[in-house]
């Protein structure tokens, strides 16, 4: 699976933890930065992470930013994304198999490490259920092609 990873300068250090655990599990990872801890802006990032997914230049994307709200936000208004900010492995499971999200955020200052981990991998191993929930799925998608 090929995964697209980005943080800001708040995501930082979690973001290396991920990069390396998607590795060591066999994945291609493409991180595309922030690559210092200078202040940034995470929207720049996210989109960066959510566009590479929607054009399928990814198969899932990976942000981490202080709380993870930010990157999630930012990465939910690229058309066709469903972005979840998690923190529990339970949640993480649920994001791919009822709402087929495809990008996770994370908070590194509200998460730690080890759980981010157990978050990423309940993801990355759990498969769209479909059915109801696919119809469910649609009346998102439907929200963005009614707002326009
Ligand atoms: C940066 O200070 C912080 O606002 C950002 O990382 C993130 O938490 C935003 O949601």
């Amino acid at each position: 699976m090929k995964v697209s990873v980005g943080s800001d300068h708040g995501g930082l250090d979690l973001k290396a933890v991920l990069v390396a655990h998607l590795e060591q599990r066999g994945h291609e990872v493409v991180d595309l930065g922030t690559h210092t801890p200078s202040s940034c802006d995470y929207p720049e990032f996210a989109r960066a992470v959510a566009e590479r997914v929607r054009d399928g230049e990814a198969d899932r994307g990976v942000l981490v930013c202080g709380t993870g709200i930010g990157m999630s936000i930012a990465a939910n208004k690229v058309r066709g994304i469903r972005a979840a900010v998690v923190s529990d492995p339970f949640s993480a499971r649920m994001a791919s198999e009822h709402n087929d999200a495809r990008v996770l955020c994370f908070g590194q200052r509200t998460l730690g490490p080890s759980v981010a981990t157990l978050c990423l991998d309940a993801w990355l191993d759990a498969t769209f259920e479909g059915g109801r929930h696919a119809r469910r799925v649609d009346g998102i998608t439907a929200i963005e092609v009614e707002r326009d």
